[in-house]
Order: structure tokens, then C-alpha cells, then sequence
């Protein structure tokens, strides 16, 4: 069982290493995503997010927790200008996320809590290339970038289904295969495991790794630390839309709870973090 379980992890780190490897032009300390003292106030006056200042390290894989209306959406969206900051700013390589928005697009993809708000296509394929169709690429490179993305998800025999068809976990999958098509080289997870089973969890846990693996910058949000704690090199947490701890996971968990996040049981018993997928 745990070995077919890590050759599945295998498998599909293979798939994606080989389909859409990150070309790095940078340098490797460099802070892929610099948020300065960013702010958002919604039309009801009320602060989602407050004096947020926050880099990330290119080819990090970070964790950001923290309790319901903490505040962790309210950021995530601020790195593809689905929302602009009421005050501060979001680089990402250096350049101005509002100055550009189509290239923050392209760089940052996003997987939503709700992945059927994400589909857009009338088939897997069309859903998948709707994207690249955005990017005016050729109809060829369109077709390649989709049956690689596809490939990569294991979708590719679903290719001509209508999306609402697919399993909960599958419209995650298709939710990566689009992000895949778009060569990111950041991908943010907003709470890519909940309401999956445990099957669910270990496939997009493998998709997740695999992306790390193949040189993608990854920020994963949760409540829920148990599944991914073991994988990520930062824990940043949240409360009351402010950044209230960041480090080492190991180093702030005695906090977590403190701040409305549930403590992993190894971490309980006083022992590491270990992985759901051993
Ligand atoms: N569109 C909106 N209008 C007004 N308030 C909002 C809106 N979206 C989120 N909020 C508020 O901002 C805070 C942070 O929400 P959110 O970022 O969704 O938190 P999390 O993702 O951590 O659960 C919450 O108090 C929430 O009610
Ligand atoms: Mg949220």
C-alpha cells in the first residue's frame, strides 16, 4: 500500500517535472513576491486585511494559516490583482501588480476553495484552454500547453467531458491542469483540501509536491495544518487580518492554538511533523 503510494507520488512527479519545468532567470535568494504594507478595505468600511508586509523566497513553499475570516483569501487575492490593495503594494519579480495585470495573471495561479466557481470551460479541454486562448498564443502551442496540462493531471482521457461531471477531487485536478496551462511560476492553494477524502487529499498533496519539486514557487492556505505541515519550509499565521507569527513551522506551532489553529498530533506527542503521504 505505501508503495503504491509513492510510486502514484512518483509517477505524477514525473509527469509535471517533464511537462512544465519553471525556467528560473533570477537569482536563487531572490524574493519572488514583495508585499509592502498592503491594506484592503471592502465597500463596508470593513479591513479584510491590514498592514501586511510579507516576502516571499522563490522556490519556497509556504504555509499560511489560520481561523475562518482571519484574513487569509483577502491576501491570496492581492497576488493576481483579483483584489488591488486599498493602501501598500504587491511586486512580483519586481514589477507592480497593478501596473500589470495580465502578467500577474500569467505568473501567479490561483486554485480557488471552490473549485466549480473555477470552471469556465463547456469541456475539460475548453476549460483547460481558456487561459492560453487569453494569452493569444497560436492554436498550436494552445493545443500543446492543454494535452501537457492535461497529461499531467491524468485528465487526458476526460478531455472531452463537461466539466461539472467530474469527482470533487477530479475538478481539482482540472483546477490545476488550467493553472499548469498558464506556466506559472507561482501557484497559491486556497484550502485545496477540504471537503476531499483521503485519497482526494493524498492525489492533490502529490500534484502539490510535484509542483514544488519542478521549481514552482507554492503558498498553500489552511486551517487544517495535519495534511501539509510536513512539506512546507515557512508557516506564517493569521488572525484578525494581520500576520500575528512567521517562521520555522516548528519553531511557532506552540503558538497555533493560541490563534483559533488546531495543533498537529505529532506535534502533540512531541514528535515531527510526518507526512500524510508516508
Ligand atoms: N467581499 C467582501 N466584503 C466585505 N467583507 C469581506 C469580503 N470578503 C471577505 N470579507 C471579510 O474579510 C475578512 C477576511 O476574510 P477572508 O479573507 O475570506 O478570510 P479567510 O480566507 O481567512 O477565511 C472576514 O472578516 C470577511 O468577512
Ligand atoms: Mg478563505
Amino acid at each position: 500500500m505505501f508503495e503504491l503510494v509513492r510510486h502514484a507520488a512518483r509517477s505524477t512527479q514525473l509527469a509535471i517535472r517533464n511537462s512544465h519545468p519553471v525556467t528560473r532567470n533570477s537569482q536563487p535568494d531572490m524574493n519572488i513576491i514583495e508585499i509592502e504594507n498592503i491594506s484592503h478595505r471592502f465597500a463596508d468600511g470593513k479591513y479584510g486585511i491590514e498592514g501586511i508586509n510579507l516576502n516571499i523566497r522563490e522556490g519556497s513553499l509556504v504555509v499560511i494559516a489560520g481561523p475562518n475570516g482571519s484574513g487569509k483569501t483577502t491576501l491570496l487575492r492581492h497576488l493576481n490583482g483579483l483584489l488591488l490593495p486599498t493602501a501598500g503594494t504587491v511586486r512580483l519579480a519586481g514589477i507592480c501588480v497593478g501596473q500589470d495585470l495580465l502578467q500577474a495573471r500569467q505568473f501567479v495561479g490561483m486554485m480557488f476553495q471552490d473549485a466549480d466557481s473555477q470552471i469556465v470551460g463547456e469541456t475539460v479541454y475548453e476549460d483547460v484552454a481558456f487561459g492560453p486562448e487569453n494569452l493569444r498564443l497560436d492554436r498550436s502551442q494552445i493545443q500543446s500547453r492543454v494535452k501537457i496540462a492535461l497529461r499531467a493531471v491524468g485528465l487526458s482521457e476526460l478531455a472531452h467531458q463537461r466539466p461539472h461531471l467530474l469527482s470533487g477531487g477530479e475538478k481539482r485536478r482540472l483546477a490545476i491542469a488550467g493553472i499548469l496551462a498558464m506556466e506559472p511560476r507561482v501557484i497559491v492553494f486556497d484550502e485545496p483540501f477540504s471537503s476531499l477524502d483521503y485519497p482526494g487529499v493524498k492525489q492533490i498533496l502529490n500534484h502539490i509536491l510535484a509542483l514544488h519539486q519542478s521549481g514552482h514557487t507554492i503558498l498553500v492556505t489552511t486551517h487544517d495544518l495535519e495534511k501539509i505541515i510536513a512539506h512546507a519550509d515557512r508557516l506564517i499565521l493569521m488572525h484578525g487580518g494581520k500576520i500575528v507569527r512567521d517562521g520555522m513551522p516548528a519553531d511557532i506551532m506552540c503558538d497555533v492554538e493560541a490563534f483559533g489553529v488546531r495543533k498537529p498530533c505529532t506535534f502533540r506527542l512531541g514528535l515531527e511533523a510526518e507526512s500524510w503521504l508516508d
